[in-house]
């Protein structure tokens, strides 16, 4: 068993993520009593606030984050209670003393670091000279960690210069969802599933992630990496492991991760031979959403740029379960609709006795967001005399999650990912040989593009990405689900 941590020191502490998210998940993680009762928070910024403003900005935060009815005047001044506030230019070493100061014991220490990647080695250098990466301090990442292989190596090794990989605790927010760890629970934990789970009994697999979002205010940040860096690297490619991977042997760090990184392993290289032919880059054009006219993305952005705000790829895992199996991956801001969702297609049945009736083979949708619902396409016989023959039609057999569980609140990703750091849970962080892995095969893709010339392709805001997107997939036979 870990130990508990008492002190939970969050950088970036007045930035948005904060504010959104880290905030409210630690009031919700308090309010229900699930932090330790000592257990300070303190925030550090470089904005010169004293304890009482960053209080009145966390609370703030809570009225904008937590509908009013889970947030009792009581609770929240017991949280406020909690927080402290230490001002810090990272790029000043002496300032981290006055954090040790505030912070106490070391081996009882959680860190959250949210800043701009190029703090990251003053930070680093600055908590172990300061004594915060002493035995039993936890290191928590938030993306971006580099923006390709080598950046992302140099941001590795000056965290392993201070904190051992056991300590450091790497955030892909997607593994903090309740449906993706549903996955889990979905492959594994019922035997209907995995004697099919292959490429006997799966044709292909889709993954969709759309946002109706745009640029919102973070045009230098999202310019500079654009869909493939931003959604793709990370979060899809997490999503395919979960989904590909052999089962683990127990539900802990080593063994899921040991699992996951040999498919990102697996994954065959797209190069430049053959982006075109397995790839799609899209960038928005004015359009409308549910209606709504919304600008293209260069008069968001307010400057010329080729960035790509969407995304498809055809991928392959290279072993044996899949051999031959097309994994679609497509994601893109300003979508018609905010979905991520898994589509697991499974083969025809070898030999219809149905005769004409067409028989569609099932389909195991996993709905992630905002709906977070299963659902399997099974042939059913349509109701009536069939004097002309059996009629089938494939109807939806659901598992709506929110249903099955009315009575047990959904935790937004922080909440459990900012517990499971506090007590010393690593399973659900991303470990530094999958993050490689993942630029590995994200670098090749982009040297492709590079050396092709291959442009974003304009689509319409509100249109699931260029019409070469449709093409990938109806090349093979197969369309997107939309
Ligand atoms: C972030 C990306 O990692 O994920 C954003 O940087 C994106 O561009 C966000 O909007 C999507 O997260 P979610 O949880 O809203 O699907």
């Amino acid at each position: 068993m870990s130990i508990i941590a008492t002190s939970l020191l969050l950088f970036g502490a007045t930035g948005d993520l904060s504010r959104r998210m880290l905030i409210p998940s630690l009031f919700g993680l308090a309010a229900d009593g699930l932090l330790h009762p000592d257990l300070r928070i303190i925030g550090t910024a470089r904005s010169a606030l004293d304890v009482a403003e960053f209080r009145s900005l966390a609370a703030a935060a809570l009225e904008q984050g937590i509908e009013a009815d889970r947030r009792p005047a009581a609770a929240v001044a017991a949280f406020l209670d909690r927080l402290a506030y230490v001002s810090l230019d990272a790029n000043q070493p002496d300032g981290f003393s006055a954090l040790a100061a505030e912070v106490g014991d070391p081996a009882r220490l959680a860190i959250f670091l949210s800043t701009a990647p190029s703090l990251f080695g003053p930070t680093i250098a600055g908590l172990a000279g300061a004594g915060l990466a002493a035995q039993g301090a936890r290191l928590a990442l938030e993306k971006p960690l580099g923006h390709d292989l080598a950046s992302s190596c140099a941001i590795n090794d000056a965290v392993a210069s201070a904190y051992p990989e056991s300590r450091i605790f790497r955030i892909d927010h997607y593994l903090g969802k309740e449906t993706v760890q549903n996955l889990l629970a979905l492959r594994f934990g019922n035997i209907l599933f995995e004697p099919l789970w292959n490429a006997a009994g799966i044709s292909s697999v889709q993954i969709s992630v759309g946002e109706t979002v745009g640029l919102e205010k973070r045009g230098d940040y999202y310019d500079g990496m654009g869909a493939l860096r931003d959604m793709l690297q990370n979060h899809m490619l997490q999503l395919l492991a979960l989904v590909a991977m052999e089962p683990p042997a127990r539900l802990n760090p080593t063994d899921v991760r040991d699992e996951k990184v040999k498919v990102l392993r697996s994954l065959r290289p797209i190069t430049a031979a053959d982006v075109e032919s397995h790839s799609v880059r899209g960038q928005y054009a004015a359009g409308a959403i549910h209606g709504q006219p919304v600008p293209a993305y260069l008069d968001e952005l307010g400057r010329a740029s080729d960035t790509e705000t969407f995304v498809a790829l055809k991928a392959h895992v290279d072993n044996w379960r899949w051999k031959g199996v097309p994994f679609y991956l497509r994601t893109g801001k300003r979508m018609p609709e905010r979905v991520s969702e898994i589509i697991v297609q499974f083969r025809a049945v070898p030999h219809s006795m149905f005769g004409s009736a067409a028989l569609q083979p099932n389909k195991l949708i996993i709905s992630i967001q905002p709906d977070e619902n299963v659902g399997l396409m099974m042939m059913a016989k349509l109701p009536g005399l069939d004097r002309d023959g059996l009629k089938l039609r494939a109807v939806p057999l659901d598992i709506g999650l929110p249903g099955a569980f009315a009575d047990v609140r959904r935790r937004i990703a922080y909440e459990r990912l900012l517990l499971d750091l506090i007590e010393g849970r690593q399973t659900l962080f991303v470990r530094r040989d999958e993050v490689e892995a993942q630029w590995q095969w994200i670098d090749a893709i982009r040297a492709g593009w590079a050396s092709t010339g291959m442009a974003a392709k304009p689509y319409a805001a509100g249109a699931w990405g260029p019409s070469a997107a449709i093409a990938l997939t109806e090349r093979d036979g197969v369309s997107w689900h939309d």
